[in-house]
């Protein structure tokens, strides 16, 4: 069989499952499968598979059509600017996170030393991307997944900041840390409603302790809020992500425990997407 031919059988399976973009996903597959390409593959397409080539392209392309998203077939996701490893014990980063590291970029651009909390670390993919980019920056990354802080460990490693991170694997209720100058966080808001609608390949596969916030979806974010506050120096900032609608209770959280908000940042679909609030007192 041939690369044109394994395409075509590739996207069928996938089309009559309902994944979107069939056709891309059959030939990124391909190109993962056989380490090759995806320009070599769509130049080459007369080129034959062997035996072991086709039923290795059709394992991944049965992961696919059972709704797997495609970054956790890979094993990597691009966040900012480099590429993380990524599996299902960790969330898969998304678009909307990068605007968080953008704005602590231009809040901090003069900034030489920083020492910086990571509330939710995952794949370590914020704060890695922070200290990748400043290298005097130091930072903690904690979560309450031992799996995801092996994860963040080993991209600590890839992106060679390991010596300036330490990860820490603690409920944030129970993280009794000294003082930082910033605080990120990423928590799991997704409220109950929501939680029950999502599609499979949100549900079925990214961990719930990364997704889910209790029934308002504001459960972690009021930890969040509430132990930043202590472990925040004065003047200290906090940014965090938040979901659609969640604004006005997060405004309301920072207020009555002692921020005040400085900006807040929509995302691509003009959902206010991440805060920045200053601790006063
Ligand atoms: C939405 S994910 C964010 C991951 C990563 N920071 C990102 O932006 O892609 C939230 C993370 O918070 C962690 N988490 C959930 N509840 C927690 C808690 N009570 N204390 C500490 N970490 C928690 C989860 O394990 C998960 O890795």
């Amino acid at each position: 069989m041939n690369y044109r031919d394994i395409l075509k059988k590739g996207t069928s399976i996938l089309n009559e499952n309902a994944i979107f973009n069939a056709d891309y996903d059959a030939e990124l597959l391909l190109s993962i499968s056989l380490k090759k390409s995806r320009e070599k593959i769509l130049l080459n397409l007369e080129d034959q598979l062997n035996y072991n080539q086709i039923n290795n392209y059709l394992n991944l392309i049965n992961r696919r059509k059972k709704k797997e998203p495609i970054s956790y077939i890979t094993g990597n996701k691009f966040f900012w600017k480099h590429e993380f490893i990524i599996n299902n014990n960790v969330l898969t980063p998304r678009f909307e996170t990068e605007l968080l590291v953008e704005e602590i970029f231009k809040i901090y651009k003069y900034s030489e030393d920083l020492r910086i909390l990571d509330i939710g670390t995952g794949s370590g993919c914020i704060l890695i991307s922070l200290l990748k980019d400043k290298k005097k920056w130091k930072g903690d990354g904690l979560d309450i997944s031992k799996f995801a802080l092996k994860i963040a460990k080993t991209n600590a490693k890839i992106q060679q900041v390991s010596n300036r991170i330490k990860f820490i694997k603690t409920d944030i209720d129970n993280f009794n840390g000294s003082k930082y100058d910033l605080i990120v966080s990423n928590p799991p808001y997704i409220n109950k409603i929501e939680y029950n609608n999502l599609g499979l390949e949100v549900k079925g596969y990214e961990p719930i302790e990364a997704l889910y916030g209790g029934i308002d979806g504001l459960k972690i974010i009021e930890k969040v809020i509430k132990k930043s506050n202590i472990i925040l120096k004065y003047n200290g900032l906090l940014a965090i992500e938040m979901g659609l609608g969640q604004h006005y209770k997060v405004f309301k959280l920072l207020r009555e425990n002692g921020y005040y908000i400085l900006k807040v940042v929509k995302d691509f679909q003009n959902i206010k997407r991440c805060i920045i609030a200053k601790k006063i007192n």
